[in-house]
């Protein structure tokens, strides 16, 4: 069986720097046309001019696929001024600004301890049309981890929304039942990357027979209930859910040591898992409108004009993948057999 679709898009992935930055490239760029990059790096890209020198290090990496188009963020921090975000807006290359509130995940040391506290800023970013991407997680240390989701939509995602009517959001990396009917309340700007990952597990899957540290990214898988809710939103057609993998790469030693850091490593097969979650779901017709054009619409961006063939045919998954003396890989699924495969994707002049 084939399934042909619109060339797709990432609307949400870690693309790194340094040696991983080829391989997840390579991957990302496999599948994607387009990616929104995320600017955690470290230290994370709080400047127009570095996110441009930043973008150069990934086109001149990019040189198999020449197709690719990386959609750049801003990584918002205190200092932010009105002027960064005017010049990020005149850029074509970026796509919006990104809110971390502070310490909720890798490399979020610099990003906002009261994200209310921005609000010129947002103000700017709505004068502009200039989206906000938020990681929608509460930042108190007091709050329980399983519900920083909720706790950050009722203190802050809320509150913002009030006072900024607008102001375009793009909600990261959903996980709850309660998140996905926030943004159907405010569709009209409102929209929600879904990764792969929170769509196949819960959180039982994380501690299931003991804990599996390549499940462990924030925000954390949330009860089976939340899950089967996430899979409707991203199954059933509606355009404010689209695909976003959160891919996010460490190396293995880090991954297995006594301290874990949060991420899934998921764009090396990133399209053929959604394949997956869609049919399983008896709604792979819908995958092309969540994956290839709900998040260009959203983004004002035009629909990509070429196809890609996803093939019926299962390919094992590498225990790892080797990236430099000191780091290997570990992909979700390592060494299991995947239904779904990536047949390539074809560039066509519009
Ligand atoms: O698990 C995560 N890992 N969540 C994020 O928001 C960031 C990401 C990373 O950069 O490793
Ligand atoms: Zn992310």
């Amino acid at each position: 069986m084939n399934l042909e679709i619109r060339e797709p898009d990432d609307m949400h992935v870690h693309l790194r720097d340094g040696a991983v930055l080829a391989l997840v490239l390579g991957h990302t760029a496999a599948r994607f046309r387009r990616a929104v990059v995320m600017p955690n790096l470290d230290p994370p890209l709080v400047t127009v001019s570095q996110v441009l020198t930043y973008r150069e290090r990934i086109r001149s990496l990019a040189t198999g696929r020449l197709d690719f188009e990386p959609w750049m963020t801003l990584y918002l921090h205190a200092q932010t001024t009105v002027t960064e975000i005017e010049a990020a807006a005149r850029e074509p290359s970026l796509i919006g600004a990104k809110l971390y509130p502070q310490g909720v995940t890798t490399q979020s040391g610099s990003g906002i301890h009261d994200p209310l506290t921005l609000l010129p800023v947002y103000e700017a970013m709505a004068e502009r049309d200039f989206p906000l991407l938020v990681h929608g997680e509460d930042p108190d240390p007091a709050t329980d981890p399983f519900d920083r989701e909720a706790r950050f939509i009722d203190r802050t995602l809320a509150p913002l929304c009030r006072r900024l009517p607008r102001l375009r959001i793009v909600f990261e990396h959903i996980t709850t039942a309660g998140a996905a009917d926030f943004v159907r309340s405010e569709s009209s700007r409102m929209a929600a990357t879904i990764t792969a990952h929170h769509l196949l597990y819960d959180r039982r899957a994380l501690f299931h027979g003991g804990l599996h540290p390549h499940l462990f990214c924030w925000p954390l898988p949330k009860t089976t209930g939340d899950r089967e809710a996430l899979v409707r939103a991203a199954t059933g057609g509606e355009p404010c859910f689209f695909l976003g993998t959160d891919s996010a790469p460490h190396p293995q030693n880090r991954k297995e040591s006594d301290c874990c850091p949060a991420g899934v490593y998921s764009a090396h097969a990133a399209l053929e898992l959604y394949a997956e979650i869609f049919e399983e779901a008896g709604c792979l017709g819908r995958l092309e409108a969540f994956a290839s054009e709900n998040g260009a619409r959203f983004y004002h961006r035009p629909l990509n004009p070429g196809r890609l063939v996803l093939r019926k045919v299962p390919w094992q998954v590498p225990e790892s993948y080797p990236v430099a003396a000191d780091y290997t890989l570990v992909p979700l699924r390592a060494g299991e057999t995947l239904a779904w495969s990536v047949a390539g994707r074809e560039a066509v002049q519009p």
